[in-house]
């Protein structure tokens, strides 16, 4: 069994650096166990903070980010009518329901944090759940964290000065900050960190309504631009019409975030499958809405041309007030960006808890119970990913090697019926869902390479493979390089960290 054995086998070397923890443990947490003597594990466990609210605000408030502003043009480019686009945005809110579906199972099956890391290695195999990891922890998550960011700056930036625009390096800088502080306040404490997730979704539900009243009244007044031309002039190709969805995808990414902290979750029985049903359906209408708006607003042809799709709405509808638009999505990004290093920090935490990365990741404050050194580390990564320049192009990599993984997350789901028969399953799926939603993934990695083999995907593959460097000699042989408890002590005693230990609900 992978879960639970690897810390067990890890602790066990490491009573040295656990003894100077212990001590540590003691003289800051006052909920030491009967007989006074504190096992480390006892006492470092991740409080259950996540209530419904801050449930649905991380998964609401990560999915609404840069893309409903954003995406629209691409859908319409790849779709080629308003009709189509349509449906490829509601098909998207459709795929990431029926995921969703199926990650309730396997959230309430597997109640560990970690997400797709926890199902694959539970359902299917430890190195698959490795390479999954390693890809998300050192590029996947990092880069879209550093892409949201990115965006965050550019409008903020765009608020700031006039039309010649900002200088480059302000841009990287000011996205390179909201990281720090982002990180800065994930590491101090959680309700912290909720609470400015919660705020965040708010705000840009309120910044959609307003998108979405301003086109009714444009409606109401009889301006409905392209809206009555339906279908006409179609993309019939289903390879671009799967680049479409792409887009759209990314606009909905993020639907799975709670199921990276379900270890986090007050009563997850509860409040997992409710945020998770109530979370989806609410953007899947808000971006419906949306983009009525913008098509009722816009002529195809003005859409194509914007350079941002709610800017260009903003200045048609608000005039004067437009200002509001960007400073909406700069409240947004932030909120995704927030979200997605909430998340990130979870998995590497996860993964590290399982000894598929450095022990120390694994490790929360002994007091404020976040995981600092995750946090650090994958935060790290995102700074160094603000400064090449073509990081947008990251983006078709994630969709591509994202759609993978929750193809396997899947699979893992109709294996675990047949090899976890007897297990506990609050919520059981009709399994035809995940066999649906396999197949749709299948697709949506197979078109990109068939339609347009770029390179870009073969290194994608290359640098998921490349894991493998590390997985034989640290994870299956359990490889223990010198001085690595001394290593270990040291972080520990500067972050005040100590190992930790899963709780079953
Ligand atoms: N949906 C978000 C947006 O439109 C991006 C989410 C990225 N995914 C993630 N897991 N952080 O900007």
């Amino acid at each position: 069994q992978c879960i639970g054995s690897t810390t067990i086998a890890r602790s066990s070397q490491q009573n040295s650096t656990r003894d100077k923890v212990s001590t540590m443990v003691e003289k800051q947490v006052s909920d030491v166990s009967d007989n006074g003597k504190v096992t480390v594990d006892e006492a470092i466990a991740p409080k259950r903070k996540l209530h419904l609210i801050g449930g649905i605000a991380l998964i609401v408030g990560t999915m609404i980010g840069s893309g409903i502003f954003i995406s629209p043009k691409g859908v319409l480019q790849a779709s080629k009518s308003v009709g189509l686009s349509m449906i490829i945005w509601l098909g998207c809110g459709v795929i990431s329901m029926l995921s969703s579906l199926a990650y309730i199972e396997l959230g309430t099956l597997i109640t560990m944090s970690g997400g797709e890391f926890s199902y694959l290695c539970e359902g299917l195999c430890p190195l698959l759940a490795y390479l999954y990891a390693w890809s998300s922890v050192i590029i996947l998550r990092p880069a879209s964290m550093a892409v949201i960011c990115l965006t965050f700056a550019e409008y903020v930036a765009a608020i700031c000065f006039d039309e010649c625009g900002p200088p480059i390096i302000f841009v990287k800088c000011l996205a390179a900050a909201a990281i720090i502080f982002i990180t800065a306040v994930n590491c101090y404490s959680v309700e912290l960190a909720v609470r400015i997730q919660v705020f965040f979704t708010v705000a840009k539900i309120v910044a959609l309504l307003i998108i979405i009243i301003g086109g009714f009244v444009y409606i109401g007044k009889g301006v409905l631009n392209d809206l009555p031309e339906g279908f006409q002039g179609s993309q019939t190709s289903p390879s671009v019409i799967a680049l479409a969805f792409y887009d759209g995808l990314w606009a909905y990414d993020g639907w799975n975030n709670l199921n990276f902290a379900v270890e986090e979750i007050y009563d997850p029985y509860r409040n997992l499958p409710l945020a998770i049903l109530i979370g989806i359906p609410l953007v899947t209408i808000l971006y419906l809405l949306t983009n009525v708006s913008y098509l009722a607003v816009m002529s195809k042809v003005d859409l194509l041309a914007a350079a941002t799709v709610g800017g260009t709405w903003a200045n048609r509808v608000l005039g004067t007030a437009a200002i509001i638009i960007p400073i909406s999505v700069a409240f947004s990004t932030f909120g995704a960006a927030n979200g997605s290093c909430f998340t990130c920090s979870r998995l590497a935490y996860a993964a590290a808890r399982e000894g598929h990365l450095p022990e120390v990741l694994a490790h929360l404050h002994v007091t404020k119970k976040t995981p600092i050194l995750s946090l650090l580390v994958t935060s790290f990564i995102s700074l160094c990913m603000i400064f090449p320049s073509n990081v947008s192009s990251l983006i078709d990599f994630f969709s591509f090697t994202a759609w993978f993984f929750y193809g396997c997350a899947f699979l893992s789901l109709i294996v675990m019926r047949f090899t976890k028969k007897n297990a506990n399953r609050p919520f059981k799926v009709f399994i035809l869902i995940p066999v649906v939603m396999l197949i749709i993934s299948i697709y949506l990695v197979i078109a990109p390479i068939v339609k347009d083999p770029e390179i870009g995907l073969l290194y994608a593959f290359l640098i998921t493979i490349g894991g493998l460097i590390f997985y034989f000699p640290f994870v299956y042989f359990k490889w223990y390089p010198p001085y690595m408890d001394e290593i270990t002590s040291f972080f520990q005693l500067v972050f005040e960290v100590g190992p930790t230990k899963y709780e079953s609900f």
